[in-house]
């Protein structure tokens, strides 16, 4: 059977030992988590520098057995607007922390993805729910977070990882899924990843299903995006009645392209439009697309999710074929 645990996943650091770079903010919240006595955090950086396995070490350090009771993860791109977060937070917010720490934790990755009057309201929910909950905030940028969130906050600024450490990585999975990978590779992975792990882990995957052996040419090949044209013959399968084969191809896209499952979503939504189906499939199909997105965003399994949706599009076409 075929492993299909993502890497990013697999390989996530689970203590602040494995966080690699960021060594002074490593050593800085550690000494927070110690003390119990954690302040709202701002981690701002590039994607795949290990802001949100910093934010998930802290939780499990903190709560141990219960940090998923005490720990709530939010995406400020995806959940549609501050009141929908400002919900969850007061939910969340409203029973106590389980356990000898006195206040729980939620994550707001992509912090600024939220407008400024987003963000004045966000303010007013971490100030609302300061007694029993710890703010960490993600962003890129932290120019683009409002002064009144950042000065309530501890800033630390996450940095690129840089060649030592990326290598580092590389010959740990090498070692644990028994790669063969050559020095060249390894520069190649690096120059490509430009510092973003998962990136680098999501290419060294795809290489991985393919073969043992990892080649400068092989890695190479693999970093290239996706094309509409491969998404669209996933649809083709679904809609002809070869679901497993549709299935096959878009887990290996995925793996091959470092595609999460919502970039597939909007991709596969855009390529609705081009198939050769009746208008009313169409209609439906988008608004699978967006139901499935929907779920996505609030946490369901992505191939899961991903899977729900291919079938919709086998049962359209199963549906416009004569004799259905
Ligand atoms: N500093 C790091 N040390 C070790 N692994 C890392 C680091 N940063 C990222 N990774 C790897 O990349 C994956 C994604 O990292 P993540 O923490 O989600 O990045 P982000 O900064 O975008 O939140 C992790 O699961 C881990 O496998
Ligand atoms: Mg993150």
């Amino acid at each position: 059977m075929q492993d299909n645990a993502l890497w990013t996943e697999k390989y996530r650091p689970s203590d602040f030992s494995e966080i690699k770079g960021q060594k002074e903010i490593v050593k800085r919240v550690k000494a927070f988590v110690e003390q119990q006595n954690l302040p709202h955090l701002l981690f701002a950086g590039p994607a795949g520098v290990g802001k949100t396995s910093l934010a998930l070490v802290i939780a499990k350090k903190l709560f141990k057995d219960v940090w998923r009771q005490n720990f709530l993860e939010l995406n400020a791109s995806d959940e549609r607007g501050i009141d929908i977060i400002r919900n969850k937070v007061k939910d969340f917010a409203r029973t106590r922390a389980i356990g000898n720490v006195p206040f729980k934790i939620i994550y707001l990755d992509e912090c600024d993805a939220l407008t400024r009057e987003a963000q004045q309201a966000l303010r007013r929910t971490m100030e609302n729910y300061t007694q029993n909950c710890r703010f960490v905030l993600s962003a890129n940028y932290s120019s683009k977070i409002i002064e009144p969130i950042q000065s309530r906050c501890v800033v630390f600024r996450f940095r690129q990882l840089d060649k030592k450490d990326i290598i580092e990585i590389i010959d740990k999975i090498a070692k644990d899924e028994k790669l063969k990978i050559d020095e060249k590779s390894k520069e190649a992975l690096y120059e490509i990843s430009e510092g973003d792990c998962r990136r680098l882990e999501n290419i060294l995957q795809s290489c991985a299903a393919i073969s043992s052996h990892i080649t400068e040419d092989f890695v190479h090949s693999m970093a290239s995006v996706a094309k509409p044209k491969e998404i669209r013959e996933v649809l083709e399968l679904a809609l002809s009645n070869k679901f497993i084969e549709s299935r096959n191809m878009l887990l290996s896209l995925m793996l091959n392209y470092g595609l999460a499952g919502i970039d597939i979503i909007k991709q596969i939504q855009k390529e609705i439009l081009e198939l050769n189906v009746d208008n009313k499939s169409k209609m439906l199909l988008i608004e699978k697309c967006g139901e499935i997105e929907f779920r996505m965003t609030e946490g369901s399994d992505e191939f899961v999710q991903l899977e729900a949706l291919l079938s919709q599009f086998a049962l359209a076409g199963i549906s416009l074929r004569p004799g259905a």
